[in-house]
């Protein structure tokens, strides 16, 4: 039995962007814990979703807090817009951040949390530095870029080392989000994570406040 308290963050990005605000109020209404935001630019990723105007529609839909993925190159550049947009969380990517600490201290001055994510190639001790310094570590299980691939093993491993490295450091206040891959048949590889995203293993079944209480059941 984990005694952590885990979350539950279905990604839009498997939604129907028509009927998107319905599609958000759903999720919403079958027990999710936070809406997962997936912002893409086509260039740190070749996909382009969407951007603050969208964010800030879903949040029109939802009471729960909006979980900002930024899967976009110069992510210091936008914050302030997601910020305004109603993002409870902002997470920028490690791979395309050269000033992390000034980046998430500008995070958390606008009154969000800050995150900073990792690819699955991309080692945990790039991280080191600023552990002390973020609200949460987003650990790719799946090379950024589209909904329904299947989680890396390694990259899952990274979740449950980060958890050893933050108790070590007394950090343990930091939360981790996986995110790629997650399903209701193999969630319980991610039980070391607090956030756990997933986009196809919710919008692409059937009934999603089914599908979100056996995650539930899965980790408990
Ligand atoms: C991938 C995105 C994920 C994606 C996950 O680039 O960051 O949030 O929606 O989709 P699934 O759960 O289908 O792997
Ligand atoms: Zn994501």
């Amino acid at each position: 039995m984990s005694e952590r308290t885990h979350r539950i963050a279905p990604s839009i990005l498997s939604a129907d962007f028509a009927r998107l605000g319905a599609e958000v109020e759903a999720v919403t209404n079958a027990g999710a814990d936070w809406i997962h935001v997936d912002v893409m630019d086509g260039h740190f990723v070749p996909v382009i979703t969407l951007g603050p105007a969208i964010t800030s529609a879903v949040g029109r839909h939802t009471e729960l807090p909006l979980d900002v993925h930024l899967m976009i190159e110069k992510p210091e550049r936008h914050i302030d817009a997601f910020a305004g947009a109603g993002a409870s969380v902002i997470t920028v990517h490690q791979e395309v951040c050269p000033h992390l600490h000034m980046t998430l201290g500008n995070i958390r001055s606008l009154g969000c949390k800050a995150g900073v994510s990792i690819n699955p190639g991309t080692p945990l001790s790039v991280l080191d530095p600023v552990l002390d310094s973020l609200d949460m570590v987003l650990v790719m299980t799946v090379n950024p870029g589209w909904g329904g691939q299947s989680a890396i093993p390694s990259a899952i491993a990274k979740a449950g080392r980060l958890r050893s490295i933050l108790a070590q450091r007394g950090l343990e206040h930091v939360l981790i989000e996986v995110d790629g891959g997650v399903k209701v048949d193999n969630i319980k590889d991610f039980v070391a994570a607090d956030v756990l995203v997933s986009g196809s293993g919710i919008f692409k079944s059937d009934d999603y406040g089914a599908t979100i209480t056996a995650m539930r059941a899965e980790l408990s």
